[in-house]
């Protein structure tokens, strides 16, 4: 992909557009005292709960919790990915991106150049699929698989004739068009510095991206030669983990992509459609990954994984529920279907027909997969095991970072499942989320635990206010400040107000943009973003905020004080200190009574 786009541009980008002229193109939007509404686009209602606010550049939805930015919102509304929103807005804003960020411009039209070529060997070989004296190997191949004309043109399967230079005669008439063609894949050089087509005596599939460009194919011998399948190696325009075969063509033919069966294969793919199912797509050999995740997730919001009934279909299914689960919000499921063992999608839908397909009664929900995978060698009736199931469970439940109602109904599953009291395992669950680890015993029956001095939703407070009011992290005595408070996370708190100051300008929108590649944080930051009613007129004057903002400081440090001041223990043996040490104790009391004073 693209290189990065510098943080400062997409900041000035989201400064330059108004949010509410973008969404109100296509949500049209009624004022509504500061705010702008509509009925929200991202879930059914009747009365108006989706929320613009011009001040903040932000959206947020009452009703089902969506929110973000402006480029958000044509990520999730249009679809488009990452770059192509950024593209949008800076030709709406009419500035150029910075060359260094995008690729750039040569490197672009050798892209172009890239695709039209891939475009034409495409072409070349479907057009052998017709014409060529032996593709009627090819074509008894397809109708031996049940694979009609209409299909076939569909997917524009094509043939790559027997022979070692049958395309390079075609095409590469050139020095340079050798090596474009060297470049997309399509040949191969040999030790002696000559080429030889890559796909030779093959049943050809190309692979289009989601906007319809050529980008690689697949081909697959027609007899019982190794390798069964070939790919396009990566390229500047081809990157496995980031595509998905049928993709393109499900889009295409399927006015709303209700759900996304995922497959393994080229022919399971093609098989599905031959049945009437549109909506199947194969990662290319590869396990989905979370690009892929996130890919199929802006088109549907179902997912059905559903791979061969082997022990590398059963591998996949797991590494598929481990890229889901950061991706999942309570909107977007996914399931898993394991078919019998020995069958694949193909076999199946040919064997059993569309309905025995289509029937949900074979997808089996992440949740109870979750469970079940987990729980196999376990008989659950030890308190031990118990404990250990919660123990392995909660990392994997810890992921949900985006789904909050499906994170409680699994904890709420997974206590009835071990008898450890839901609250106890909440407890659990924010640790690992802290601290990555669980390290506070697991017990079977209600256990007080430590309470953190609310430390924890200080620190919280404290970024909320942030993100209301980004311009209190310039006031110049709070990095001093920072620097004096010790507690878990505040690292994050000051990340996010280093930002704030060397992007003085920047908004709620800014800061959350700068967290997009990391997912987490960029998930909770939203979560604590205020909402629209907070944003309330009069209820929140600046000073106000302000206020508790240095509150919060003042908090914190406190917790801080108390907690070293607990190091010094009982105090009963004041002599066995160090005099350095007793000076840091007054210190620390000193401190302790300015914090109150100032207070008061
Ligand atoms: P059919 O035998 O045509 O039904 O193929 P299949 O789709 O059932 O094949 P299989 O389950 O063996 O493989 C699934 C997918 O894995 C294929 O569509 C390919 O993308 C990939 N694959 C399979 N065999 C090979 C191979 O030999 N080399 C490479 N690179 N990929 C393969
Ligand atoms: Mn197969």
């Amino acid at each position: 992909m693209a290189g990065r786009i510098p943080q400062h541009f997409i900041d000035e980008l989201l400064a330059r557009i108004d949010i509410v002229d973008i969404v109100d193109a296509y949500v049209p939007l009624k004022k509504a005292g500061r705010n702008h509404q509509a009925c929200c686009p991202f879930h059914d209602e009747k009365t108006p709960s989706f929320t613009v606010s011009q001040q903040k550049q932000f959206y947020h939805c009452f009703g089902c919790g969506a929110n973000g930015t402006a480029i958000s919102f044509l990520m999730e509304y249009l679809h488009m990915d990452f770059i192509e929103a950024i593209e949008d807005l800076a030709s709406r804003a009419g500035v150029e991106i910075p060359r260094d960020a995008i690729q750039s411009s040569a490197a672009n039209n050798q892209s172009s150049e890239l695709y039209e070529l891939m475009e034409i060997v495409t072409g070349y070989y479907s057009k052998q699929l017709r014409n060529h004296s032996q593709a009627n190997s090819v074509i008894n191949y397809l109708k031996s698989r049940g694979i009609s004309g209409e299909i076939a043109a569909e997917y524009e399967l094509g043939f790559a004739p027997p022979g070692w230079d049958n395309l390079m005669t075609e095409l590469g008439g050139s020095d340079g068009a050798q090596k474009r063609l060297l470049k997309i894949g399509a040949i191969i050089e040999n030790d002696r510095g000559g080429y030889y087509d890559r796909f030779r005596d093959r049943l050809t599939f190309p692979i289009r991206d989601q906007r319809g460009r050529a980008i690689g194919m697949g081909g697959r011998v027609l007899g019982d030669d190794k390798p069964k399948y070939l790919n396009s190696p990566e390229t500047p325009i081809f990157h496995k983990g980031r595509e998905l075969y049928g993709l393109y063509q499900a889009r295409k033919t399927l006015k709303e992509v209700d759900s996304l069966f995922v497959v393994e294969g080229y022919m399971d793919v093609i098989a599905l459609a031959q049945f009437g199912i549109r909506n199947a797509v194969a990662s290319l050999g590869t396990a989905a990954t979370p690009e892929h995740m996130e890919k199929m997730f802006r088109v549907t919001s179902k997912i059905v994984f559903c791979f061969d009934g082997d022990e590398a279909g059963n591998k996949a299914a797991w590494r598929g529920l481990e890229n889901s689960l950061p991706l999942l919000k309570d909107d977007k499921q996914v399931y898993f279907m394991f078919l019998p063992e020995g069958e694949d999608p193909d076999t199946f839908v040919r064997n059993k027909g569309k309905e025995a397909f289509l029937d949900t009664n074979l997808q089996t929900p992440l949740s109870e997969y979750l469970f079940s995978y987990l729980s196999k060698d376990k008989d659950l009736k030890s308190l031990e095991s118990q404990a250990s199931m919660a123990k392995i469970t909660l990392p994997f439940i810890g992921k949900l970072s985006s789904a909050p109602a499906l994170s409680s109904v699994l904890v709420r599953k997974l206590s009835d499942i071990t008898k450890i009291p839901p609250e106890e395992l909440t407890v659990q669950l924010r640790e690992y989320k802290q601290t990555g680890s669980i390290k506070t015993p697991l017990h079977s029956s209600g256990s007080t635990f430590k309470k953190d001095d609310g430390q924890q939703s200080q620190l919280t407070e404290a970024i909320k206010l942030l993100l209301r009011k980004p311009e209190l992290a310039l006031d110049d005595s709070l990095n001093q400040k920072l620097a004096e408070i010790e507690v878990r996370g505040i690292e994050f708190l000051i990340e996010i107000v280093k930002y704030i100051q060397s992007n003085p300008s920047t908004t709620i929108a800014g800061i959350t943009e700068n967290y997009r590649d990391r997912e987490k944080i960029r998930n909770r930051l939203i979560e604590l973003a205020p909402s629209e009613s907070q944003y309330g007129d009069a209820d929140f004057s600046d000073e106000s905020i302000r206020d508790s903002f240095l509150d919060s400081m003042n908090r914190l440090k406190e917790i801080t004080i108390d907690s070293r001041l607990r190091e010094f223990g009982n105090l009963s043996n004041m002599d066995e200190l160090t005099e350095e040490k007793k000076r840091e104790w007054r210190l620390l009391l000193e401190a302790k009574k300015q914090l109150k004073m100032a207070k008061s």
